[in-house]
């Protein structure tokens, strides 16, 4: 069966970013001129994904607006003879196909893709999460699905951490099968260093059976008395295999405050219109001593 939808629960609080967050979704954080998930939605889109599921909260409204057509915005602009950003504008409101479903309490991930089921029904779909920005030579999801049509079970993308960052992610215990694919024996999510069985972390990219479903619904709150998604795969490893891949790619974490400023340094660095006087700037920064102000 054809992977057609992707989940992006995009509900969380943000409460690593308060007061930031108060008002406004972490999602619409900017990557320079670019929020944080128009990134996700791309990516959803260049793999093929038909349909785009939401699963939102009632302060995240910016969202449903930021892939909407805004016909004022398009005509000032097209007044103004401002072209390439009215391309840009165009572009990201009507290739989407936008489903948005709210999650009315916040009971965790694994809660929030459950709310999605009713709009993804008995198919296999993505799960993408919001704050993980990934660059890597081939899209990432379409080489998920590619493993899909290969081996017809769920796959969960890892990438290799530091010991001292497992306790930041959920973490596989796995047998390696071949290049890059793995069979996973067992997850934890956020372990201590010393509980961790490997250094692969879950990097907030998976595709599931529709099976998933039938597990969340059953599994009890976990870690930070929360629904885990990685409770429920745990749980699904008792029925059906399921399957790593482990990338080769930039991950870039927007989730925290330093992955977010590290995010916002490196995209910098990349842009020819900004690279060399940011490279200055921040060259001379940490040469500098700097006079307090007085
Ligand atoms: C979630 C998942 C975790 C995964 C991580 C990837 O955690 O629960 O297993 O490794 O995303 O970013 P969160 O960062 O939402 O706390």
């Amino acid at each position: 069966m054809e992977v057609r939808k992707a989940v992006l629960p995009v509900a969380g609080w943000g409460t690593r970013f308060l007061p930031a967050t108060k008002a406004m979704p972490k999602e619409m954080f900017p990557i320079i001129d670019k929020p944080v998930i128009q990134f996700i939605v791309e990516e959803c889109l260049h793999a093929g994904i038909e349909n785009v599921i939401f699963v939102t909260g009632r302060h995240k409204r910016p969202i449903e607006h930021h892939f909407d057509i805004n016909t004022d915005l398009e005509k000032h602009l097209e007044h103004c003879g401002k072209t390439q950003l009215l391309k840009n504008i165009v572009e990201i409101s009507r290739i989407t196909n936008p489903i948005y479903i709210r999650q009315k309490e916040q009971l965790g991930l694994g809660h929030a893709v459950l709310v999605a089921e009713p709009a993804v029904g008995a198919e296999p779909f993505i799960v993408s999460l919001g704050d993980i920005v990934i660059k890597s030579e081939e899209n990432v999801l379409s080489r998920m699905v590619d493993v899909y049509k290969r081996l017809g079970k769920s796959i969960i993308a890892v990438f290799e951490v530091e010991p001292k960052d497992v306790v930041k992610y959920g973490i596989i215990n796995a047998r390696y099968i071949e290049k890059d694919i793995y069979m996973v024996d067992d997850l934890i999510e956020k372990p201590r260093p010393e509980e961790a069985p490997s250094n692969l972390a879950i990097v907030g990219r998976y595709l599931f059976t529709p099976r998933i479903f039938e597990k969340i619904r059953v599994t009890p709150p976990g870690k930070g008395g929360e629904i885990q998604l990685t409770d429920a795969i745990k749980l699904l490893l008792e029925e059906e295999a399921v399957y790593a891949i482990k990338l080769n790619a930039r991950i870039y974490d927007t989730g925290t405050p330093l992955g977010y400023i590290q995010t916002l340094v490196e995209f910098g660095l990349e842009r020819e219109d900004i690279k060399s006087e940011l490279f200055n700037f921040l060259k001379n920064l940490v040469a500098e001593e700097r006079p307090a102000l007085k």
